[in-house]
């Protein structure tokens, strides 16, 4: 089994976009970081990213079946999509929700996660420490493997 990682829209660009928010590290850091953690805990991760809502969905769908949670950054999509809601909704297994920035010290429109009713629990705020302690939760707390 293995652990979906599942990031949206333009944290492809995660390093150079908006830095004083996001912070300098990549997507590709990020999913480094989660990889040698993984190794460590014994567990396998699935890293993905999209800036394409379906794509995202498609994903999730397909892969659910052969895994034991998800780690979900929906970034924009977070706070408009039903569609991502509704996806995450259907799933049997454990879904935490991050994201990098504190997203209820943003903006009002950022205030809002349509995903976050759904998830087990969300982080916000710890960059991407915050990935690395969704794993280790999943683990250690869910008995994730
Ligand atoms: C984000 C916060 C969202 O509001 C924003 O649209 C993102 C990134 C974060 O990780 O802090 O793209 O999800």
């Amino acid at each position: 089994m293995t652990i979906l990682i599942v990031n949206g829209p333009n944290l492809n660009l995660l390093g150079q976009r908006e830095p004083e928010i996001y912070g300098t590290s990549t997507l590709q850091d990020i999913e480094n970081s989660l990889n040698s953690l993984a190794e460590k805990l014994n567990v396998k991760v699935n890293c993905f990213q999209s800036n394409s809502e379906g794509d995202l969905i498609d994903f999730i769908q397909q892969n659910a079946r052969s895994s034991s949670a998800v780690i979900l950054n929906g970034a924009g999509f977070t706070h408009t999509s039903v569609a991502l809601r509704d996806c995450i909704a259907a799933l049997s297994i454990p879904v935490i929700e991050v994201h990098l920035s504190n997203i209820h010290a943003r903006e009002e429109f950022r205030q809002t996660s349509l995903t976050a009713p759904m998830a087990r629990g969300i982080i916000s705020g710890l960059g991407p420490t915050g990935y690395l302690l969704a794993l280790e939760y999943l683990v250690s707390t869910e008995g994730v493997s």
